[in-house]
């Protein structure tokens, strides 16, 4: 997997006049995996900065790098090159251990297989975070966000007796109780039939217009990613695209050109415009 040579562009909005305090930058982070064969350059120079309280959704084909992103941003994996910064803060250079602490405080993760643990009820797994951080776990705290995601009645039960989408809701509610300056979510509805899927996102939607929180979503689905303020494309590793305020009909057409790319040559004869595009989100943030 290889960039198209255009080097680190930025997309986002932080610093672009409006409400907004930084939640998230990147700086030129690159992942390269080294496994048994040749290495893999899975991000390529990524920069992007994005306000608080903004919903993003990032697409792309298919090993274009998305999931690489978003465990580089949320301190699960460490880029090969480059900083990622949380809330204004770099990630811990130190061990796991630290770099498990900075997740707990700050960041937010949700899985497209929910990952609650099986044997605890919805109040306990949404409670665990915290417990985990060794804080007294604040049982007002989980409540609230219980009902305000309108799971209130499941408190006592345990995940296998949820739907997909009731699980899927709860651990959104996990990852909300700490309050994180970013909630990550990878194709969080991927797993989900289409009506359960829209609430969640619409769930994900809320938090964000309700209650500021700042959201990074990776799904496949252009109707889902129309629900946020900003789409990010991803290809071969880099940044190519950006569309703001999107409509799932242009999410689809935009897709549809990088996937012709990624079958062909891995760059497409129509990039330059879009490369342009993520450039003017570059003047904005600098
Ligand atoms: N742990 C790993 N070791 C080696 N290569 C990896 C690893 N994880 C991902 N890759 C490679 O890095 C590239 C990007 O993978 P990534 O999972 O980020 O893609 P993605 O955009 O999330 O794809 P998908 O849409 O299929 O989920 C791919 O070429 C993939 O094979
Ligand atoms: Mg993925």
């Amino acid at each position: 997997m290889r960039g198209n040579g255009v080097g680190p562009r930025t997309a986002g909005t932080a610093g672009a006049g409006g409400s907004g305090r930084e939640a998230l930058r990147l700086s030129a982070v690159t992942k390269v995996y080294e496994g048994a064969g040749q290495p893999v350059t899975a991000l390529d120079g990524v920069s992007l900065s994005l306000a608080t309280g903004t919903f993003t959704s990032v697409m792309g084909p298919s090993g274009s790098g998305k999931s690489t992103l978003l465990q580089c941003a949320a301190g699960l994996d460490r880029p090969t090159a480059g900083r990622v910064l949380v809330g204004g803060d770099e990630l811990p250079g130190g061990g796991e251990a630290e770099l498990t602490r900075f997740r707990r405080s700050r960041i937010g993760f949700v899985f497209q297989d929910y990952n609650l643990v099986p044997y605890l009820t919805v109040a306990q797994n949404v409670a665990l975070p915290q417990r985990l951080a060794g804080r007294r776990s604040r049982r007002g705290d989980v409540a609230a966000v219980l009902d305000r995601l309108g799971i209130g009645e499941l408190a006592g039960r345990q995940p296998a007796e949820l739907s997909g989408g009731q699980q899927q809701r709860v651990a959104i509610a996990r990852a909300l109780v700490s309050r994180p300056a970013v909630l990550f979510a990878d194709e969080p509805t991927g797993a989900l039939d289409t009506a359960s899927g829209r609430q969640v996102l619409a769930l994900l939607r809320e938090s964000v217009e309700q209650f500021g929180q700042t959201v990074v979503m990776v799904t496949h689905d252009p109707v889902a990613a129309a629900y946020a303020g900003r789409v990010l494309f991803l290809a071969d590793g880099a940044l190519v695209d950006e569309l703001p305020d999107p409509d799932a009909a242009e999410v689809a057409r935009r897709m549809a050109r990088l996937d012709a790319g990624a079958a062909g040559t891995g760059s497409g004869s129509g990039s330059d415009g879009n490369a342009e595009a993520v450039h003017v989100g570059s003047q904005a943030v600098a």
